[in-house]
């Protein structure tokens, strides 16, 4: 048994994981208790309580090391937008990574589609990689000397698609992402922002289950940067692929995320709608970090990235800082948390 798979010393919510068919209603993803210790023997830092209470540079300094994921728990829905934020160094690479065990996790439980993916074989999670997941990263990972046709078909030379197949869907998807007629050009003839389409056709061309986003749009100027969180949100409109997106950068989080995900040392601080995370703040970390978000804002910048589902009320955001607003939910429509006495913008 790996290391990964040992107790975390916090018994899980659920009886064991189960390994059977995805139901219908089942997360896409699941994880339970999820640690991961970077630097000499992790698993005596979980063993000992007086370790894993020291602060990052104590534990540094006696130890060398970092406990970058630290018991953290949730859920991505299917078709969901999860987003992970917080500060540099909060643990959100660290975190995604774990899901598909890019870094292995030290303690916890991790099911992907109801399969236990912490007891999976290298040869099985490296197709699952191939075909269930895709990643975008921030520095695009273009192969230098490769058209943009053929970075773009990468992906699924590797499974092993017919060259003419590969092409073809290849094609497709740079029209898709708004690059038509650049299929011939090399990666040091686009700009940033069409670097980045390159790298979100890469990802979408073998058509994941899962798309994972590492800061895909942090190294780009402001207005491209609001270009590309536009061009995702309408790839999500269209194909409704289920997406973990990354991110330091709120106002990103809140125009594109369904939940988001707050991180703070590691841990978590909140999960919650935008909504919820503005009107009912879990603690003072969080309330800081969205101090500076109107309300009302947050509801019409949900309202004015996504058009409308069907299970959605078609009458607008209701404004204001008392009445209880209507979130969309992917179980149907529910109040949100009612709007709390703290004075959030
Ligand atoms: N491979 C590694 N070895 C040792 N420490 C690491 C490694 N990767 C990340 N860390 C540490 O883990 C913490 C979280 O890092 P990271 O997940 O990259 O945060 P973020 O993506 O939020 O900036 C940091 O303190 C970082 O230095
Ligand atoms: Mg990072």
């Amino acid at each position: 048994m790996t290391a990964a798979a040992e107790s975390s010393g916090h018994p899980p919510e659920r009886p064991g994981v189960s390994s059977g068919p995805a139901a219908a209603d089942e997360p896409v993803l699941a994880v339970r208790a999820l640690w991961k210790v970077f630097g000499p023997h992790p698993a005596r830092v979980l063993d000992d309580p007086v370790l894993c209470a020291l602060d990052r540079r104590e534990l540094m300094r006696r130890r060398g090391n970092t406990i970058a994921v630290r018991d953290v728990s949730f859920e991505v829905a299917p078709g969901e937008v999860f987003v992970v934020m917080g500060l540099s160094g909060s643990g959100k690479s660290t975190l995604v990574r774990c899901l598909t065990r890019l870094v292995e996790p030290t303690a916890g439980e991790l099911t992907f589609e109801g399969e236990d993916l912490l007891t999976a074989s290298r040869q099985h999670l490296r197709e699952l990689r191939r075909h269930k997941f895709s990643m975008v990263f921030q520095h695009f990972g273009l192969l230098p000397h490769r058209r943009v046709i053929d970075n773009v078909g990468y992906g699924l030379e590797v499974r092993g698609t017919p060259r003419a197949d590969r092409l073809r869907r290849a094609a497709e998807v740079v029209e898709l992402v708004g690059l038509g007629g650049y299929e011939h050009a090399f990666p040091e003839e686009l700009s940033g922002g069409m670097k980045q389409r390159v790298g979100l056709a890469r990802a979408l061309a073998g058509e994941p289950d899962v798309l994972f986003f590492d800061e895909p749009f942090s190294a780009l100027d402001p207005l491209i940067r609001r270009e590309m969180q536009d061009e995702v949100a309408r790839l999500h409109r269209e194909l409704g692929t289920t997406m973990v997106f990354v991110t330091h950068d709120l106002s990103e989080a809140l125009r594109l995320g369904d939940r988001i995900l707050i991180m703070r040392n590691g841990e978590v601080a909140q999960v919650g709608t935008g909504d919820e995370l503005v009107g009912a703040p879990a603690d003072d970390y969080v309330r800081d970090f969205v101090r500076d978000v109107p309300r009302g804002d947050v509801l019409t910048l949900r309202w004015l990235a996504r058009p409308p589902r069907p299970d959605e009320p078609l009458d607008g955001p209701l404004r204001g800082p008392r009445r209880r607003v209507l979130v969309p939910d992917r179980r149907g429509v529910r109040p949100a948390a009612a709007a709390g006495p703290t004075s959030a913008g």
